[in-house]
C-alpha cells in the first residue's frame, strides 16, 4: 500500500459507538477485504475484470475455447492466491469472533483468508464458493486445487476428471451459475437477525449476494460501510468509512469509543 488511507477520527468514533452497542453483528465482506492480502480485486481500476474477460457458467459447459480462457485466467492467478496471507481485516473480523461479538461473516470470497484468520469455519458463509478445491461437475469427486496446478502449469488446458472424464471446475460460482441455495438462505436469515451489518470491501453491484446487506437493513439493523470507493448502499448507511480495510478496521476496534471488552450498551 503506497498510501494508506483513513477514515475521518469522528466517523471512526461514531461506527465504533455503533460497534459498542450492537448486539448481533454480521459482517458481508467482497474482494476488497483481501487486496491488502495482495490479491486484486475485481472492479477497481486494473482490477481482475479489466484483465479478463468473465467466462459464463454456459459458456464454460458448451464451448471448448471458453474453457481454455477459464483456465487460463486460473493458471496465472492461482499463485496470488495461493500465496496470500490473513490481513489486518481479516484479523480484526477474528477478533470480533474471539470477543464473542460476531455471529458471522457473509462473503463473496472464495480465498479463505477469513477461515485462516482465526473464524471458525461455520461462522463464514462463502456465497460464492470456494477456490481451493477443485471438483467434478459430472461425478462430484472433488481434489484440493493445489493438485491441479501441475496439471495447467504441463499445458493442459481443459481439465477432465480422471475418474469420469467429465468437466473439472474449481468448486467456485461463475456468472449465471447457481448459487449454493443453504449458503444464500442462511445468510439472508443471519443478515435479517442481525442489529449491526458491517460492509468491508465490496461494490455491492452483483446480485443477489449484493441483496443480503438490503436484508439487514430492512430488518431494522444499523450499516456500517468499509470501502474505498462509493456504493449504491452508501446514502442508507449509519456510517460510509471510506479507508484501506486493515487500517480502517483496526482503528475501529482500537476506538476508545467501541470499549469492545465491555458488554455490549446502548
Ligand atoms: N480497503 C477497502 N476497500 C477496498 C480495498 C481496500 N484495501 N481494496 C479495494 N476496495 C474496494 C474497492 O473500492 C471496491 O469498491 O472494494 C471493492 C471491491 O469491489 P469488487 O471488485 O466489485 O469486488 P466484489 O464486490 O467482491 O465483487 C463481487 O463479483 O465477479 C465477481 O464473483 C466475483 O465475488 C465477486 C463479485
Amino acid at each position: 500500500m503506497a498510501t494508506v488511507l483513513l477514515p475521518l477520527p469522528e466517523d471512526i468514533a461514531r461506527g465504533a459507538r455503533l460497534l459498542r452497542a450492537a448486539q448481533r453483528i454480521v459482517a458481508f465482506t467482497g474482494a476488497g477485504v483481501s487486496t491488502e492480502s495482495g490479491i486484486p480485486d475485481f472492479r477497481s481500476p486494473g482490477g481482475i475484470w479489466s484483465r479478463y474477460r468473465p467466462v459464463l457458467y454456459h459458456e464454460f459447459l458448451g464451448d471448448p475455447e471458453a474453457r481454455r480462457r477459464y483456465w487460463r485466467m486460473q493458471r496465472e492467478l492461482y499463485p496470488t492466491l495461493a500465496g496470500a496471507q490473513p490481513n489486518a481485516a481479516h484479523r480484526a473480523l477474528a477478533a470480533l469472533w474471539e470477543l464473542g461479538r460476531l455471529d458471522c461473516v457473509i462473503t463473496q470470497n472464495i480465498d479463505a483468508l477469513h477461515q485462516r484468520a482465526g473464524c471458525p469455519p461455520d461462522c463464514v458463509i462463502e456465497l460464492h464458493g470456494n477456490g481451493t478445491r477443485v471438483g467434478c461437475l459430472q461425478c462430484g469427486r472433488t481434489w484440493p486445487r493445489a493438485e491441479v496446478q501441475p496439471r495447467l502449469e504441463a499445458g493442459e488446458d481443459d481439465l477432465r476428471c480422471e475418474a469420469c472424464g467429465g468437466l473439472l471446475k474449481p468448486t467456485t460460482v461463475a456468472f449465471g451459475q447457481p448459487m449454493p441455495e443453504r449458503e444464500l438462505r442462511e445468510a439472508q436469515r443471519r443478515a435479517a437477525g442481525c442489529d449491526l451489518m458491517l460492509v468491508i470491501g465490496s461494490t455491492l453491484v452483483v446480485y443477489p449476494a449484493a441483496d443480503i446487506p438490503v436484508c439487514a437493513l430492512e430488518a431494522g439493523a444499523r450499516l456500517i460501510i468499509v470501502n474505498l470507493s462509493a456504493t449504491p448502499l452508501d446514502d442508507r448507511a449509519d456510517v460510509v468509512l471510506r479507508g484501506h480495510a486493515g487500517p480502517t478496521m483496526e482503528a475501529l476496534l482500537a476506538a476508545p469509543a467501541a470499549r469492545l471488552e465491555d458488554p455490549p450498551s446502548a
